[in-house]
């Protein structure tokens, strides 16, 4: 991490909070990551975020950096989002400048649309909106994409679970195993977790456990996905009186791992899957929906056994690759348009992801390191690296 852009550490005039912004590297002067919002975040977990996202971006081929902010603060406490002002405010800066940024744990897009807008912003994806060349036309663009709801729910909620849907199902075409059956555990059950359940589901997998930040909803025979979103806080808690159905066991949260499933999707916090947990593991498949959800460790551990990671920078990539295709023009802003790319794109990069690393006998993690390294390497060679200075003459 020696080598990152930029790392801050802030710390709030008004409450204990601190909040850490890291670009990672900048591609074309810019660099795009989420805002998370977590109790215990640490500049560390920021730093080891934005370098994912850099991979995410160079997985897609996309010209920017990788970037990641947050906040080490409450999400449910009401003065939360004072320091979410306070915090977009002394980085507005960079927000202005170089890094984009948008919803991930613990934030929704529609508060980040607010505060950005509050602190004259305007959006949280200003920077990319300026490099796209046109900014009106491409916050005309992500403005209406970002209005877009699939019955009820936010397009934006929506995007990176059916991304990780795609992937899952692309890997299984890889395994010769059908989709149609395969029975799938979820770690979190917010915008990633809900929305990969609801799209697993469409493709005809049994959803047999769920896990939000209070315990385990386990049916072996299946849950009823739709109650349990309809049964969801903004924030991805399941209320038990409205979610829990006929058949279903309460359990600790711990025990997603072990259970009996073909698919696990961790889709909450990093580091779930460590050295001291993963012989729980019993699923032939890890589709990586959270950011980092899975130790080094642990990962050489299960690939050990035969169990097939596909990696967090590529399954989950879809929310920040739409943010960019439509800022950029290349989708439009309709749910149709959002769908067919990232399914024609999922389809096609896991599947040539899992057939180079099988061709060359590593993980799945390192064929695709190697393979958004060098597309990193050579966007940043056709579009540079810093941004123009303006104003370098006065
Ligand atoms: N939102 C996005 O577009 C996006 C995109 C790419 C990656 N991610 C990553 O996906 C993960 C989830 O993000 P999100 O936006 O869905 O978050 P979210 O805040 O919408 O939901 C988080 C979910 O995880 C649950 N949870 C928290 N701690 C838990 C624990 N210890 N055990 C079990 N469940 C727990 C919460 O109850 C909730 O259901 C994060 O790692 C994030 O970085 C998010």
């Amino acid at each position: 991490m020696a080598d990152q852009f930029l790392r801050l550490a802030w710390s709030d005039s008004e409450s204990d909070a601190h909040g850490y912004l890291v670009i990672d590297r900048l591609v074309g002067g810019i660099s795009g990551g989420g805002l998370r919002i977590r109790p215990g975040l640490t500049l560390d977990e920021v730093s080891r975020l934005a370098a994912a996202m850099s991979l995410k971006n160079g997985a897609l081929g996309i010209a920017a950096g990788g970037a990641k902010c947050g906040l080490d603060a409450d999400p449910r406490d009401p003065s939360t989002r004072d320091v979410l002002v306070r915090f977009v405010r002394a980085m507005a800066p960079i927000f202005d400048a170089y890094m984009s940024t948008g919803e991930d744990m613990g934030v929704q897009q529609s508060t980040l649309n607010a505060v950005f807008a509050e602190v004259g912003l305007q959006t949280s994806l200003r920077a990319s909106l300026r490099a796209s060349g046109d900014a009106a036309a491409a916050l005309a663009r992500t403005s209406g994409a970002l209005s877009m709801t699939v019955e009820g729910t936010p397009l934006v909620d929506l995007v990176g679970g059916y991304g990780v849907a795609e992937a899952c199902a692309a890997a299984c075409r890889f395994l010769g195993r059908p989709t149609e059956g395969l029975r799938a555990v979820v770690q979190g059950f917010g915008s990633m977790g809900g929305s990969t359940a609801r799209y697993l589901v469409e493709k005809g997998a049994v959803v047999v456990g769920v896990a939000d930040s209070e315990g385990l909803i386990h049916n072996p025979a299946g849950l009823d996905v739709a109650r349990l979103l309809a049964a969801r806080d903004p924030l991805g808690l399941i209320s038990r009186a409205a979610g829990v159905g006929p058949g279903d066991v309460l359990l600790p949260r711990e025990d997603w791992l072990g259970l009996d499933c073909d698919l696990l999707v961790p889709a909450a916090v990093a580091d779930a899957i460590t050295v001291d947990n993963c012989s729980a593991v019993r699923a032939a498949l890890v589709v990586e929906a959270a950011n980092i959800p899975t130790t080094a460790g642990a990962e050489a551990a299960l690939s050990g056994r035969g169990v097939v990671i596909v990696p967090d920078f590529v399954a989950n990539a879809c929310t920040n690759g739409w943010a960019w295709w439509v800022a950029l023009g290349e989708v439009g802003p309709s749910a149709a348009d959002a769908f067919a790319k990232i399914a024609s794109v999922m389809r096609t990069s896991v599947g040539e992801l899992l057939a180079a690393a099988r061709r060359d006998g590593v993980t799945p993690r390192a064929a695709a390191e190697a393979l958004s390294r060098a597309q990193l390497d050579r966007l940043a060679a056709q579009h540079g690296v810093l941004p123009p200075l303006v104003g370098a003459s006065l």
